[in-house]
């Protein structure tokens, strides 16, 4: 069993990112050479991740471990089912030395991650993530949280987790469009960050798509390796963490808009916006044309099924402004944005006036 191992450091502490395929047949070997003394756990399982999966993860733990179920989407990533987490870890008694798992995908981890860090003020928490964006982007960092009916992820912490473990074996049995959705992600940090990535990700697009070995293990290692580097530079999103958010502030809002509706799920949002974010860059004369053109082109071919205006008209125009000016990146009338400047160079874009934001927007949706 081949595992790539990447140690993120964080202020006061490290924990190792384990990549491989078939790790869940054996977590508490795997938790052992890892300097975690798991006794007890509570893991938290997506009802989607299927049983196949929870059966051989049970079979580890000789069946001896404590499971909860939730159903993980964005109406039920809030406080009620935190609650439900937390109230669990308090009649069985848990204490700080115990440890909470998620796993899932990127809603379940980051309920969890939560729910870890309030219990008794933090217990230890494990990720075990099941998607595509949830292996490459989430599961790394410590961003915890859940939506309230004023916005997505408004309440949360930073909570590192004590290892990572990302199995791709979970990633055969994922819906090709949750693929694509990680793939975004994969995407954003090849042109935030990485030119090469970005000409490497152009040329094996189609293989990543299909899990084809080794590009998409060279895909999720790349594309970890980014998110590593900027969180450990910047845990807590004071300044270079920000430009992770490329794309971030218009997708957020258009989920917003259509109020978390599974027809359009984060990581397509997050195409969108990303979109969006290089036309506006491009507009705004801050990208060239030719790095425009090749991402546009990038998109174009990988033949990615988004078109803003199958999900907005005009009639959504002021609700997406009005979600965007709350993002939380935000504090005022002005509006901040990560823009590109070139391939693998980003800029953040101070104080865009809403009224400005308006006008690009409706061209955005008429044009
Ligand atoms: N904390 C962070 O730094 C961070 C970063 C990016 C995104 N996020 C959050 O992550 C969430 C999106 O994550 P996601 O795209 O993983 O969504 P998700 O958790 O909703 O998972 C996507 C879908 O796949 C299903 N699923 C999960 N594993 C499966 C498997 N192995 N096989 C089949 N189906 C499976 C889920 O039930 C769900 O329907 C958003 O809420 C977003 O805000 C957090």
């Amino acid at each position: 069993m081949k595992i790539i191992k990447l140690k993120v450091k964080t202020e006061k502490d490290s924990y190792p990112i384990l990549i491989g395929k078939n790790l869940i047949t054996n977590l508490p070997k795997l938790f052992k050479e890892n300097s975690i003394n798991l006794k007890r756990c509570l893991i938290v399982i997506d009802k989607n991740v299927p049983n196949k999966f929870v059966t051989k993860i049970k079979k580890s733990f000789n069946n001896k471990v404590n499971i909860f179920y939730i159903f993980a989407n964005e109406k039920n990533k809030n406080q009620k089912t935190v609650n439900s987490i937390l109230e669990i870890l308090l009649k069985k008694n848990f204490s700080r030395e115990d440890y909470l798992i998620a796993l899932g995908g990127g809603i379940t981890g980051d309920i969890v991650g939560y729910a870890a860090s309030q219990f008794k003020r933090g217990l230890h928490f494990i990720n075990i993530p099941t998607t595509l964006l949830s292996q490459v982007d989430s599961a790394i960092g410590g961003k915890t949280g859940i939506n309230t009916k004023y916005g997505k992820n408004m309440i949360g912490s930073f909570y590192q987790p004590k290892i990572v473990i990302s199995d791709s074996i979970f990633l055969s049995t994922l819906p090709k469009r949750e693929i694509i959705c990680g793939y975004g992600e994969i995407l954003k940090h090849s042109i935030i960050l990485n030119k090469k990535f970005f000409n490497f990700l152009d040329k094996k697009v189609d293989a990543i798509l299909n899990l084809q070995s080794p590009y998409i293990e060279k895909a999720i290692f790349e594309s970890c390796k980014i998110k590593k580097k900027v969180v450990e530079q910047d845990e807590k999103e004071k300044s270079l963490r920000k430009i992770l958010n490329f794309g971030h502030t218009f997708g957020h809002a258009f989920e917003a808009t259509l109020k978390y509706s599974s027809r359009l799920n984060h990581g397509e949002a997050v195409l969108l916006g990303m979109k969006t974010a290089l036309n506006f860059s491009f507009k705004k004369n801050f990208l060239n044309k030719k790095d425009y053109l090749s991402i546009i082109g990038h998109l174009r071919n990988s033949k990615f099924p988004f078109n803003l205006k199958t999900y907005f008209s005009l009639k959504d125009l002021n609700k997406i402004i009005i979600f965007m000016t709350k993002d939380k990146k935000n504090n005022s009338n002005k509006i901040n944005l990560v823009l590109l400047k070139n391939i693998g160079r980003t800029l953040i874009g101070n104080n865009f006036k809403k009224k400005d934001l308006e006008i690009f927007m409706k061209r955005e949706l008429t044009n």
